[in-house]
């Protein structure tokens, strides 16, 4: 397996874009150095390097892509649109019957409206939340990785740098499946906290009641609840994760797979809340989520067409059993080889990630980077093992084959040093100070 056009365009990528890529996820410090560089196509779960190398594909775009690539009902959609134009200078029809479609799936919200990224739509209801509240502060789940790439969300990671000080004094922290946590946030900033935002799971379940007082929590203090579901929408339920659990939070965000890769994301709620940005409304206006691109037609009727499939076919039921057979598959894989203490398997089926440790049970990156490795070479590219409806049970059969060479050179490494077996630098976080 060969590399080359993936090295010479990695070197003008770095010439030309901060980081060669614009996702830090899909950087090269996340990859071990033999690894597809660029990804020239990919077809339901299948992909192709530049170098014409072929592999299944896990977590697709971002975990974006729950269809599989290039789904036709949804290309034809986006291109149906294209077609008619992109962008005019009043609304299209296409974003009311969005709207209808969403609101027909997530019928927790009353009003919803679009972007383009997970992180416009988490900030925005910060913003809506500061408005209702007349407060700053925001207290946010800990144990969850990601919630925006604005400031007062990157001002509580390592990768701080340009981030004025007074943005992070409005952010305080608290702990999943933990409401002592959250009870001393609202105890030590009282009648301060805006807003609380987590996603409503991440790896863990949430405990019983857990979900049920966060929100009691909020109510007792005035606070609005935020669920993130960027990951957990259109993967958990059609409903979300909130029809799963019982919870209906004031807002919740979504960002990812509503329209199979194509760039949309929504922030829906309450309409009291939501009318903040709206024009029926006494209370001094918000100004919510207005972009050039947001209305885009395309991802409009790419969105409205993934929906179509959810509604008419069992995706959700399909990507959790899917992940059961690929669970099942790597964890016997793991025992045959003497190594479930460290390499395992966490979370819903839908979203599953692993872990990898080193000999004394230490999460360790050079392990990870030899384990992406031995997969590649076997044409499995999995950051993750989070599935798609594309993957079929012979995908998932060859996967869990790889995985089985993959785990019996790990076992080596464990033995014999990982050094031996990784080929060049490990990975590192994507949020470290220094490079
Ligand atoms: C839970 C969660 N929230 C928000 C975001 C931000 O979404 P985007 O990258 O579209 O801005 C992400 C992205 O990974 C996410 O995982």
């Amino acid at each position: 397996m060969g590399f080359e056009r993936s090295r010479s365009l990695s070197a003008r990528a770095h010439r030309l874009i901060p980081g060669g890529a614009h996702t830090y996820a899909k950087g090269d410090d996340q990859y071990p150095e033999e690894a597809p560089g660029f990804i020239a196509r990919g077809q339901g779960c299948h992909v192709w390097d530049v170098d014409g190398n072929e592999f299944i594909e896990y977590g697709m775009g971002l975990r974006a892509v729950t269809l599989g690539h290039a789904h036709p009902a949804v290309v034809e959609a986006a291109i149906r649109e294209i077609r008619q134009g992109l962008n005019f200078n009043r609304p299209s029809p296409v974003e009311v019957a969005c709207a209808e479609r969403f609101l027909s799936m997530i019928t927790t919200a009353e009003m919803v409206k679009f972007a383009k990224d997970g992180s416009a739509v988490t900030t925005a209801a910060i913003k809506l939340a500061r408005a209702h509240t007349g407060r700053t502060k925001i207290a946010l789940c800990a144990d969850h990785p990601f919630f925006s790439y604005n400031d007062w969300f990157i001002g509580t990671t390592a990768m701080d740098a340009g981030i004025a000080e007074t943005e992070k004094e409005l952010i305080a922290t608290f702990r999943y499946n933990d409401l002592a946590s959250l009870s001393a946030v609202f105890d030590d900033h009282p009648r301060q906290i805006a807003a609380v935002i987590l996603e409503p799971a991440r790896l863990e379940e949430p405990a019983e009641g857990f979900l049920q007082g966060v929100q009691a929590l909020c109510a007792a203090n005035g606070a609005v609840l935020i669920f993130d579901e960027c990951m957990t929408g259109f993967r958990w339920a059609n409903g979300g994760a909130q029809s799963v659990y019982g919870v209906t939070p004031d807002l919740s965000c979504f960002g990812k797979a509503m329209a199979n890769g194509f760039a949309l994301s929504a922030l829906a709620g309450r309409r009291e809340l939501m009318e903040l940005g709206g024009l029926n409304t006494d209370h001094a206006r918000v100004f919510l989520l207005s972009t050039t691109h947001g209305a885009e037609t395309g991802a409009l009727g790419a969105a409205i067409a993934t929906m179509g499939v959810y509604q008419s076919e069992d995706v959700i039921g399909a990507l959790h059993r899917t992940g059961e057979r690929l669970r099942s598959g790597v964890e016997s894989a793991a025992q045959r080889h003497g190594v479930s203490d460290q390499v395992s398997v966490a979370g819903r089926p839908c979203h599953l990630l692993y872990a990898t440790r080193d000999g004394s049970g230490q999460p360790s990156q050079a392990f990870r980077t030899l384990f992406l490795q031995e997969l590649l070479r076997r044409g499995v590219l999995a950051p993750s093992f989070v599935v798609s409806y594309a993957h079929g049970d012979d995908d998932v059969d060859r996967t869990v084959d790889a995985v089985d060479g993959a785990l019996s050179v790990y076992r080596r490494a464990l033995d014999e040093g990982v050094e031996r077996y990784l080929v060049g630098r490990p990975v590192k976080p994507v949020f470290r100070q220094f490079s």
